[in-house]
């Protein structure tokens, strides 16, 4: 079969690449860069983006003699600097770096991957070095007001210093399939076929042995309970769900009703709350969190698995999804961002011997879904929001101290020198979260921002305000937005416990109560903080943000009327102090703060 090689060089969009690639129904395969060898099969090569600068003495190359090679070439981000730099062409470290929404203007006049697009485009950047100078027979075909190459052509190469992959790359699919028409004419793979491939692999690996999953209700473990259950029958599925204590609320009665309602019968609930809060007590640090949840699941399971296993021999299925490996760093040469649950050491030695699947693991959210629908499960249940495996526990942002120790006055001031222009002022906060930048993780702090009294308020300003923000703050990677003046607000000891939980849970499901029926939100994490304004009330995060995949995500632009009806109904019923909204697009920030 003809295909694209997607040179895998660590970005976090690699299989995104591969993914849009085959949603232009031409095969894609992601390889390394070490283990690319031509063959006649390969009909076009992309090269990823990736963590590092491509002037590092270590920096990732590839095995390709650029001046035999027939090949048509597309480099992007990391790939369009190692592709120019393979050409004779020059990048520069520096100062114009550049993460999220940034107009370009292309020069597309005979252009092969700009044609069909209008010259002023939107696109999504994330990226420190850039391009600075190209061989005279390349043309640059699009520019930023900060770097003059944020594309270029030949004849057979190309490059793109955004990423034409996510979808806030408003045309980049018409980008993508330019490249494809370049490469081939032969346009035939199918998710069809993906789905009998995905049945034939859990039929050989089963083998005779019967087939437990650890079912969580999202989404993801659902389609696998599915796709199992056609595969081997459903007297031969028996699933396991731990209530951890980190669901929302009601969530696990709701979740065994749904699998009732789907006359799914082999389902046992485990109650582990009292021991997944102990494990966790004092505990601060996110990626300590997830060990400590992603350990203790395996231990439960492992024991049920050990009782199940006297009567005869299981095999374990994770309904693990593309973006839950990813940003734990799994294809070789990414960075870590967040240890995924399913990505604990203790899993991956269970992966090594060959005693897990992860059928849906090549899959992204959208195609899980699309198998959902396939394989015949309801609309309702496969459009479900996301939900984290290690839950609310990641929305509670923990604290083993009182007291601000990070000096910051000058950022803050510099922040406000900044905000003035948007007729905003801002604090930043003194707690930490986690963010992706240039493919790295980071953890820094958020700020919040407000307007100032008589500000003409619009969207567009927060999001103008947001980027400039992030992208020219060091210790900050967040910007949260508050209706009103903050002031002051306390750091206080906050740890994991059924008290807070329970708060958290109330004001999670009356704010997901008004805003269920937004379709345009795909996933709306509510966090609380370990700060407290002047009444000693806990304060909290909203975040809603709408994406196709969760590798990139746009926030969610509410009307300030509604936001401030829903504040005040969760302030009238629960006894919290403010509730910021969440104003930072992925990357630089990621959908969960931790
Ligand atoms: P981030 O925060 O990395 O999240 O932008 C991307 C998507 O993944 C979900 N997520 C997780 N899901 N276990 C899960 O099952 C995890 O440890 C985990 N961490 C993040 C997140 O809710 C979002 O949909």
């Amino acid at each position: 079969m003809k295909k694209i090689a997607i040179i895998d060089f660590g970005g976090q969009y690699t299989h995104l690449i591969a993914r849009r690639i085959r949603d232009l129904s031409v095969y894609s395969e992601i390889i390394h860069p070490e283990s690319f060898e031509v063959n006649k099969d390969i009909v076009g090569i992309i090269f990823s983006g990736g963590p590092q600068s491509v002037n590092a003495e270590d920096a990732f190359r590839i095995n390709l003699d650029i001046n035999k090679n027939k090949i048509p070439i597309l480099g992007i981000c990391y790939g369009h600097q190692l592709l120019a730099k393979m050409v004779g062409g020059e990048i520069e470290s520096g100062e114009n770096k550049e993460y999220g929404f940034t107009s370009i203007t292309c020069n597309n006049a005979n252009s092969i991957l700009l044609k069909n697009i209008e010259s002023k485009q939107k696109v999504w950047m994330s990226h420190g070095d850039h391009v600075c100078r190209l061989p005279k027979n390349f043309k640059i075909t699009a520019s930023s007001d900060s770097i003059k190459i944020a594309a270029y052509e030949s004849e057979k190469y190309f490059g793109f210093q955004f990423h034409p992959e996510v979808t806030h790359t408003k045309n980049g699919m018409i980008m993508l399939e330019n490249f494809v028409v370049r490469c081939t004419n032969e346009r035939n793979w199918n998710v069809k076929s993906f789905k009998q491939q995905l049945i034939n692999e859990i039929r050989e690996k089963a083998k005779n042995r019967k087939l437990v999953l650890l079912l969580s209700g999202g989404v993801d473990s659902l389609v696998t309970l599915e796709l199992c259950i056609q595969v081997v029958g459903s007297e031969n599925v028996y699933s396991i769900h731990i209530d951890t204590g980190f669901m929302r609320l009601n969530e696990s009665k709701e979740i065994m009703e749904h699998f009732d309602e789907l006359g799914f019968k082999n389902i046992k609930v485990i109650e582990a709350e009292e021991q997944y809060l102990k494990e966790l007590n004092c505990v601060v640090d996110p990626e300590q969190k997830r060990m400590i949840i992603g350990k203790l699941f395996v231990d439960i399971a492992n024991n049920e698995l050990a009782e199940l296993s006297k009567e005869e021999e299981f095999l374990l299925v994770q309904g693990t999804i593309y973006p839950d490996t990813i940003e734990s760093g799994s294809t070789d040469k990414a960075a870590l961002i967040k240890t995924h649950h399913n990505r604990v050491d203790e899993i991956e030695k269970l992966i090594d011997e060959g005693k897990i699947i992860e059928p849906i693991k090549e899959l992204y959210k959208d195609e899980v879904r699309k198998l959902g629908e396939e394989l015949g499960l309801p609309y309702k249940l496969v459009h479900r929001h996301p939900f984290p495996g290690p839950g609310l526990a990641i929305r509670v942002i923990c604290s083993d101290k009182a007291k601000i120790e990070d000096d910051y006055k000058q950022e803050e001031k510099f922040m406000n020198e900044i905000l003035s222009e948007f007729d905003m002022e801002g604090k930043i906060l003194p707690i930490k979260s986690v963010g992706v930048q240039g493919d790295f993780r980071t953890y820094h702090h958020p700020a919040v921002v407000w307007f100032k009294e008589d500000a003409s308020k619009s969207w567009e300003i927060i999001n103008e305000c947001s980027s400039k923000v992030i992208n020219k703050l060091k210790t900050v990677n967040k910007l949260v937005f508050s209706l009103n003046l903050v002031e002051n607000l306390r750091l206080e000891k906050l740890f994991l416990g059924k008290q807070n939980l329970d708060e958290l849970r109330k004001v999670d499901a009356i704010l997901r109560k008004r805003t269920d029926d937004i379709k345009d939100i795909w996933q709306m994490p509510v966090v609380q903080l370990p700060l407290r304004n002047a009444d000693n009330k806990l304060c909290y995060v909203m975040r809603p943000v709408c994406s196709l995949d969760a590798m990139s995500a746009s926030v969610y632009e509410m009307d300030f009327s509604y936001l401030k009806d829903i504040i005040f109904e969760v302030q009238g019923k629960v006894n919290i102090g403010y509730i910021f909204y969440d104003v930072t697009t992925k990357p630089p920030g990621t959908i969960e703060w931790e």
